[in-house]
């Protein structure tokens, strides 16, 4: 059985106990970094979103066996039916794998909103799935606000097929 203490059932404090996100600037990243950025934001410009009208840009840092490295780039691609809708996220996870690059070191998804966003739930576990100690970095087109976290902590419990 399990007992909360009572500061346990506000959300917020429970979370901040578990999930360690760093804040930072554009200028804390390392040169690796600042080209998966303008990447992803070259492909953010290509977000096909005439729903939403919210563009989103991805960059995933790939490995092929253990040593060749290489970021692919997606955007988010809607579609009227709304659930056929990827994730750029997904586009960029996608185009890695379809290359042979099936293990991830780290993805930046960056958004045209105010703050950096996290990825959804989905892409979460679409990330952890190539990426156990992923790391995720966060960013706005507006701001050079970063945020960074490890999937690990952004999707405790995730699903695994056995
Ligand atoms: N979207 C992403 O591309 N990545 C996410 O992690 C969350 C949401 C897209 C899907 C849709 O085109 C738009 O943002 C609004 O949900």
């Amino acid at each position: 059985m399990v007992v909360f203490e009572s500061d346990m059932f506000e959300p917020s404090k429970a979370l901040s106990r578990e999930v360690v996100i760093l804040e930072g600037s554009r200028s804390d990243l390392s040169v690796v970094e600042k080209i998966m950025l303008k990447r992803a934001l070259d492909s953010m410009k290509n977000a096909y979103a005439p729903y939403s009208h919210y563009k989103v840009g991805a960059a995933v840092l790939a490995l092929r066996g253990d040593r060749v490295e290489r970021i692919f780039s997606g955007c988010n691609v809607e579609n009227a039916a709304f659930s056929p809708t990827s994730c750029a996220e997904v586009s960029a996870i996608d185009a890695a794998v379809s290359n042979g690059f099936r293990k991830i070191k780290s993805v930046l998804v960056v958004t045209d909103s105010k703050l950096p966003e996290a990825p959804c739930g989905r892409c979460r576990q679409k990330i952890i799935e190539l990426g156990k100690n992923a790391e995720v970095i966060m960013a706005s087109s507006r701001n050079k606000k970063i945020l960074k976290a490890k999937i690990k902590d952004l999707l405790p419990h995730h699903f695994e097929f056995f």
